[in-house]
C-alpha cells in the first residue's frame, strides 16, 4: 500500500495529526529534526520513523523514495518550505502542507508549471486556513459565476498554539494585504472593519492578510477579495498600533525576544472538545447582485487534522490533481461536506 511523510510530526498540529491517522487506520511515517521527540511519537503508534534537518538533502531524498507524498507540518512555512517543495517536484512526490502564509501560497503557485510537468500535486493550505473558507468561496462563486467581489470572514472560538503564534509574530510590522483587480495589494493592518453576521453571532470583523486572498482567487478568479477576523477589542488596538510600531517589533533582536516568550503546544483535548468555528461569505458582481452563505464547523486545529487527512486519503487513493492546486479548485466546494460536523447555509 502507498504511504506518506508527515513532516514536523512533533509539532502540535502534527502530533494531532499522526494521532487523527492512527485512528483511520493510516500508517504514515514520521519525520521531524528532533530524535528524540519523533521517535518517542513514532513509538507510541508503532509508527516508522526517519530523523533528518531540512538541510540534509541526502535523508530527505531518501525519505521521499518511500512515500507517495509529504504532508508538511513543520512551520513557520515561510522558512520550511521551499526546500521541501523543491524536493517533492524532483522526486516525483506530492507535497501538501499546512500553511496559511499568502507568501507561501504565491511561491507554490509560481511552481504550478513544474509541478504540472513532473505530474504531481502541490496543494498547500490543507488544513483549516484555507480549506473551509476555500470551499466557501467556491461555493458563492458556483452561485453567482460572474462574481467581481469576494468578502470571507471567520471566527475561531478557542486557543491557538505554538507555530500558529511563532507565525503570526514573525509577520507582525508587514501590515495587511487584500487582493484587487487580481493583484496581491498591501493595505495597513486592521485597515477596514465591518460587522460580520455569523448567525449564531453577530461581531466586529476586521481585515487581515489571511491565506484566502491567495488562494480564493485561484480557486474562484473572482479578482477583488478580502478576509475579516475576529479579534478582542484590546488586539485591535494593537494591531492598528503595529501601524506605526510594526518595523520595530520586526527587528531581529525584538523577534528573538518575542518569540521565546511563545509557550509550547497549543489547546488541550478538552477545549478544542469545546471550540467552534464560525464562517460567512459574500459574493457581488458590477450589476449588483449578491450571494451570502455561512458554514460552521469543529475548532480549527481539530479541523486542521481532519481536513488534512480526508485530502491525504484522497491522494492515498490516486485521486489528485497535477499541479499547483487549492483545496476547492481540485475537489471542488463541498469537499468541506464531508468533514462531520461541517454545516453550510445560503442566506
Ligand atoms: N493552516 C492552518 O489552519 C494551520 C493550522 C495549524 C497550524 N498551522 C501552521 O502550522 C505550523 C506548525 O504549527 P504548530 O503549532 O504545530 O507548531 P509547533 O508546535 O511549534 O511545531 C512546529 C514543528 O515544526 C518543526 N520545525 C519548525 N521549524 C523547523 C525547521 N526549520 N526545520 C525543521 N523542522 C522545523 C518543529 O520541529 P522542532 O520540534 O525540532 O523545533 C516542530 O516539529 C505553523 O506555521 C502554523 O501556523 C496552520
Amino acid at each position: 500500500m502507498s504511504n506518506f511523510l508527515i513532516y514536523g510530526a512533533n509539532g502540535y498540529t502534527g502530533e494531532l495529526i499522526t494521532r487523527f491517522a492512527a485512528e483511520r487506520g493510516l500508517k504514515p511515517i514520521l519525520a521531524g529534526r528532533n530524535a528524540a521527540k519523533v521517535e518517542a511519537l513514532a513509538g507510541q503508534y508503532g509508527f516508522e520513523f526517519r530523523v533528518f534537518d531540512l538541510s540534509e538533502t541526502a535523508g530527505l531524498y531518501a525519505a521521499l523514495q518511500e512515500v507517495e507524498f509529504v504532508l508538511h507540518c513543520a512551520g513557520p512555512f515561510s522558512l520550511t518550505s521551499e526546500v521541501m517543495v523543491e524536493a517533492c517536484i524532483r522526486s516525483k512526490r506530492h507535497y501538501l502542507d499546512i500553511t496559511g502564509e499568502i507568501a507561501v501560497f504565491e511561491a507554490m503557485a509560481a511552481r504550478d508549471k513544474m509541478a504540472t510537468e513532473a505530474g504531481v500535486m502541490v496543494m498547500p493550505g490543507v488544513g483549516f486556513d484555507v480549506v473551509p473558507s476555500d470551499c466557501l468561496a467556491r461555493h458563492l462563486k458556483n452561485r453567482l459565476p460572474g462574481a467581481t467581489n469576494l468578502t470571507l470572514a471567520f471566527y475561531g472560538l478557542g486557543r491557538i498554539s505554538h507555530g500558529t503564534q511563532a507565525t503570526m509574530t514573525m509577520n507582525v510590522g508587514r501590515g495587511g494585504a487584500i487582493r484587487k483587480n487580481g493583484e496581491i495589494t498591501s493595505v495597513p493592518a486592521a485597515w477596514k472593519t465591518r460587522e460580520i453576521d455569523f448567525g449564531e453571532v453577530k461581531k466586529l470583523g476586521v481585515t487581515i492578510p489571511w491565506g484566502d486572498v491567495s488562494t480564493a482567487f485561484y480557486s474562484t478568479g473572482i479578482p477583488n477579495i478580502e478576509v475579516y477576523t475576529i479579534v478582542p477589542e484590546q488586539q485591535l488596538k494593537l494591531l492598528k498600533l503595529s501601524r506605526y510600531l510594526g518595523w520595530l517589533l520586526a527587528t531581529k533582536p525584538v523577534q528573538r525576544i518575542l518569540q521565546k516568550q511563545i509557550p509550547a503546544g497549543g489547546p488541550s483535548d478538552e477545549e478544542r472538545e469545546k471550540g467552534k468555528t464560525y464562517l460567512w461569505g459574500e459574493a457581488s458582481d458590477e450589476a449588483g447582485n449578491k450571494v451570502e452563505a455561512r458554514q460552521q464547523g469543529a475548532e480549527g486545529y481539530t479541523l486542521t487534522a481532519l481536513t488534512a487527512l480526508n485530502i491525504a486519503e484522497k491522494v492515498l487513493a490516486g485521486n489528485f490533481c497535477a499541479g499547483f492546486q487549492t483545496p476547492a479548485k481540485c475537489y471542488g466546494a463541498d469537499l468541506i461536506l464531508e468533514i462531520e460536523g461541517v454545516a453550510r447555509e445560503d442566506v
